[in-house]
């Protein structure tokens, strides 16, 4: 009764050149490894249901990758969205899929674009969660240890109770910076993995009271689920859904929600720096892909294709970043300024 539904329809733009709208960081090997994030995202839960149980839901402009990169799906198994609506309507539209496959679905809902490392307790973490969505409405998220006041994340907050699956006292998405340092330092709260473990029927039961419209919506097109009308639906079904993220949409408001402490070692990867955070570095502390020359670089970013020859000198903490025609060099730890390059780039087109 396992399912997994894969989210990947994303732009990633803090990577900006890497991550471009055309082809998002859930497409690239960014972790330099031979396997894009998103199939290791598929590879790493093909322990904890069959393949033909995983269903990616991505944009329609994405379909071609997606197959590229896993074809071991069928085109059921990929879900293609016409607009760009976040999460919600995307999970929603997966959850009244599968439930006409399974009734009894239980799904592990997760991102394409993390990195984490110590499978073996991630998969620990997952089965145990799923055995607790089996028997209860429990809608279930993974927590981890906060470092710092990151403003990107859900933050929350559980009552310890001795319990493996805690109840969740309140969850926050993306506080402003002064409240995130005050959660971290309460050491009340964790950070939300964004992987959800849930059965069909609570998550559908939450739509229903937290988001009707979007519930409304996908419920009236169940006939049409595995047909050749199904994308015909889909089309009008997202120019009538509202543009929300399950954080916002459900996890802030329903009553049911639980956190189970991840042990695993967790990057959502959002930016330049994380990733120079969890890769190797050479003796001077930095991260170099492709064709490099550098001299006294360090704590750096440097990464090219490998036909183009990039030569440095004098860098202290900048990412260098070569990327089909475009070039960026700056401070490796301006992230926040990504959004605007991104911005400007496409006024300058
Ligand atoms: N199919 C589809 N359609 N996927 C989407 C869409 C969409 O419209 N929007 C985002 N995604 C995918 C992204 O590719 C990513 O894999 C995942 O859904 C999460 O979306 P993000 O946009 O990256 O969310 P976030 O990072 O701002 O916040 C979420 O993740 C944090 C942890 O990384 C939240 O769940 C936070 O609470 C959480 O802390
Ligand atoms: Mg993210």
């Amino acid at each position: 009764n396992n399912y997994v539904v894969i989210m990947a329809g994303g732009v990633g733009s803090r990577f900006w050149p890497y991550s471009r709208n055309n082809y998002p960081k859930q497409f690239i090997d960014v972790l330099n490894i031979g396997s894009s994030l998103l199939r290791m995202t598929y590879e790493r839960f093909l322990d904890i249901s069959p393949s033909e149980n995983i269903y990616i839901v991505t944009n329609e402009d994405y379909a071609g990758l997606v197959k590229e990169q896993i074809p071991e799906l069928s085109n059921d198994q990929i879900l293609l969205e016409p607009h760009r609506r976040n999460t919600a309507p995307c999970i929603a539209y997966a959850s009244y899929k599968i439930r006409k496959k399974n009734e009894n679905a239980n799904i592990v809902v997760a991102p394409s674009d993390h990195a984490i490392f110590k499978e073996d307790k991630f998969k620990t973490s997952i089965c145990r969660a799923l055995e607790a969505a089996s028997e209860s409405d429990k809608l279930i998220t993974l927590g981890i240890k906060p470092t710092r006041p990151e403003t990107g994340y859900g933050y929350i907050q559980y009552i310890d109770d001795g319990q493996i699956i805690k109840k969740v006292k309140t969850f926050t998405e993306k506080p402003a910076y002064d409240l995130a340092a005050k959660f971290v330092e309460s050491g009340e709260f964790v950070w939300n993995a964004g992987i959800f473990i849930w059965n069909v029927n609570s998550i559908v039961k939450a739509f229903e009271a937290h988001l009707p419209d979007i519930a409304e919506v996908f419920e009236d097109g169940a006939p049409s689920y595995f047909t050749e009308q199904e994308d015909g639906f889909i089309k009008s079904a997202y120019s009538q859904c509202k543009n929300i993220s399950i954080d916002y949409g459900i996890m802030e408001k329903s009553r049911n929600v639980y956190v189970e402490l991840g042990d695993f070692q967790w990057s959502d990867l959002g930016s330049w720096s994380s990733l120079h955070e969890i890769r190797d570095k050479d003796a001077d502390n930095n991260v170099i892909d492709g064709n490099a020359l550098v001299y006294d670089v360090k704590n750096s970013v440097v990464v090219g294709p490998k036909d183009k020859l990039i030569v440095a000198e004098g860098l202290d903490n900048y990412l260098v970043a070569h990327c089909g025609n475009v070039v960026l060099i700056c401070h490796k730890d301006n992230e926040k300024k990504f959004r605007t390059f991104v911005a400007d780039v496409k006024s300058k087109k």
